[in-house]
């Protein structure tokens, strides 16, 4: 069984709003009931129908505000639908992501099947109409999705949204609006592939699960794929990533995907992605509270698993490899148990004086089996820390690069796909937390700077190539009531990759 993918079909398109034949055209209005272009002319053809409603008190333009409108005088369209854009001079990216995605939530609610929507139009600060495209197709799926894979019954809106068409505001622009339809499409087929597997429980998402997943995309794209199980992860030494999954009955995985999309002989890039399928800590067992959450503990894997299924769909002009290391972290009698030391594939050892800081000791070995690809860069997204959440909360990812041009063309790439990071520091001084008495290291460093040591106990296992680091343990999914992935950093990976491959 799979997730309902969301079924609706954009366009784009250039002309005068007043003039679509559509059952709802969708015109923006700023705060105070200052009308955007668009509107201005739904509102000059129809002899001040919408300032004359406005004016009312109707509607003031408040960001998240809406009102339909039907039978708009000398207005070709049903229906026309408002929606508030808060302050002009606050219609940021933010702004306008919220502002599509209330569209979309309110045209699926209001039985309109099919929409041309001009929000699309309105300038956002330093974006470009592409940029613009990308966004509202990524927001609008963000609207619609829902994962209904684990309930027994599903509700269907009666008359769902089929058709949606975004304006652009000259034909000369038609041709950026199409690179950023393509775009958006499939990071936004990326962003929902991960997100439905970060949301698929961890009863049914096992390292099998994933690496079935894999297979699949392998099919369907055409990309190289191996598997290895135990005894082949034996056999390349990794030690430091069997140690973490021997406490549970699932056996691991070590998942590796190949996009050959580039020159040959071209240096790949790597992507590693953290995937414990679930996370109770082993023996050095989480609190009760919120570890329902741990599920989610492989986003960094499925983060992967969704940039290669946008690499597949968009036929990315660049060598790709996809490492994902899988295995769950479960206490029993053959658990990890603190104080013991592992040897990882690097030949370097590791006391575990915690369990539950687990995702290093998985990640330590896939850093060290990348080397065989004579990475041109590697970059790896781990739900790492807690110590990540407290720092920069929900909104940044924190990155760690041990080069500062590749961590700039990161902080480039989180801006265009406005899935953001924050720098943070990998200073040496920090190494020592990390000392050992018994072994080359500790697993853990202490509670102080905790983000920071786990990205230092990483780069241990780096050395050998331009590495960066993303801990996304606070924006790979939302906690709590309305518990749910949320597909990042799959947008930024994408523009990572793009930017590069326009380079070669
Ligand atoms: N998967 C967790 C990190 C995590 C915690 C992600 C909360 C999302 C929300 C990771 O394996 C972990 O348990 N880290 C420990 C490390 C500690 C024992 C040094 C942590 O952050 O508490
Ligand atoms: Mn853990
Ligand atoms: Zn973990």
């Amino acid at each position: 069984m799979e997730n309902k993918e969301i079924d609706l079909e954009f366009s784009i398109k250039s002309g005068a709003p007043e003039k679509q034949r559509t059952a709802c055209v969708v015109v923006g209005v700023f705060e105070s009931r200052k009308l955007s272009a668009p509107a201005v002319d739904i509102d000059r053809t129809s002899d001040g129908y919408l300032s004359d409603i406005l004016r009312g008190g109707d509607m003031d333009g408040k960001a998240g505000s809406t009102l339909l409108l039907h039978r708009v005088p000398n207005i070709l369209a049903d229906r026309v639908l408002l929606i508030g854009l808060g302050k002009e001079r606050d219609f940021h990216e933010k702004a306008y992501r919220d502002a599509i995605a209330c569209a979309i939530r309110t045209l699926r609610d209001t039985g309109s099947m099919e929409a041309t929507i001009t929000l699309s139009e309105i300038p956002v600060k330093k974006r470009d109409v592409a940029w613009n495209i990308e966004q509202a197709v990524i927001a609008a799926h963000e609207a619609l999705y829902r994962f209904d894979l684990m309930k027994s019954k599903t509700s269907e809106p009666r008359r769902p949204l089929k058709r949606a068409v975004f304006a652009v505001s000259r034909r000369g622009e038609l041709k950026f609006g199409e690179i950023g339809l393509a775009r958006g499409l499939a990071i936004a087929h990326g962003i929902g592939l991960a997100k439905d597997l970060g949301n698929t429980p961890s009863n049914v998402c096992t390292p099998e699960y994933l690496a079935t997943e894999a297979r699949k995309l392998a099919k369907t794209y055409r990309f190289g794929c191996e598997v290895l199980d135990q005894a082949a992860c034996e056999k390349l030494g990794m030690g430091s990533f069997l140690s973490v999954g021997k406490g549970s009955d699932k056996p691991p995985r070590f998942i590796v995907l190949k996009h050959e999309g580039g020159a040959k002989g071209e240096k790949p890039v790597v992507l590693v992605g953290k995937a414990i399928t679930f996370d109770s800590g082993g023996i050095s067992l989480k609190p009760p509270a919120e570890m329902d959450e741990m599920n989610y503990d492989m986003s960094g894997g499925g983060a992967v698993l969704g940039a290669f299924r946008a690499i597949g769909e968009l036929g990315l002009k660049l060598n790709v490899v996809g490492l994902v290391p899988s295995c769950e972290n479960m206490p029993n009698a053959t658990a990890n148990k603190p104080g013991d030391i592992v040897t990882s594939m690097s030949g370097q050892t590791i006391e575990i004086l915690n369990t539950d800081a687990e995702g290093r000791l998985i990640l330590c070995d896939a850093l060290t089996y990348a080397e065989r690809f004579e990475p041109e860069a590697v970059v790896d997204l781990a739900t790492l820390t807690g110590a990540c959440v407290i720092a920069l909360g929900a909104h940044p990812s924190a990155l760690y690069a041990n080069h500062d041009p590749l961590a700039r063309e990161i902080e480039h790439a989180a801006d265009d796909a406005w899935d953001r990071v924050w720098r943070m520091p990998l200073w040496d001084d920090y190494q020592d937390q990390l000392k050992s008495s018994l072994a080359d290291m500790a697993n853990i460093g202490g509670r102080p700077g905790g983000s920071i040591t786990a990205a230092c106990f990483l780069s241990r296992f780096a050395r050998k190539y331009h590495w960066a680091h993303l801990d996304i343990a606070g924006t790979a999914y939302k906690g709590g009531r309305d518990k749910g992935s949320t597909g990042r950093p799959v947008g930024l990976l994408m523009h990572f990759l793009l930017n590069r491959a326009d380079k070669v």
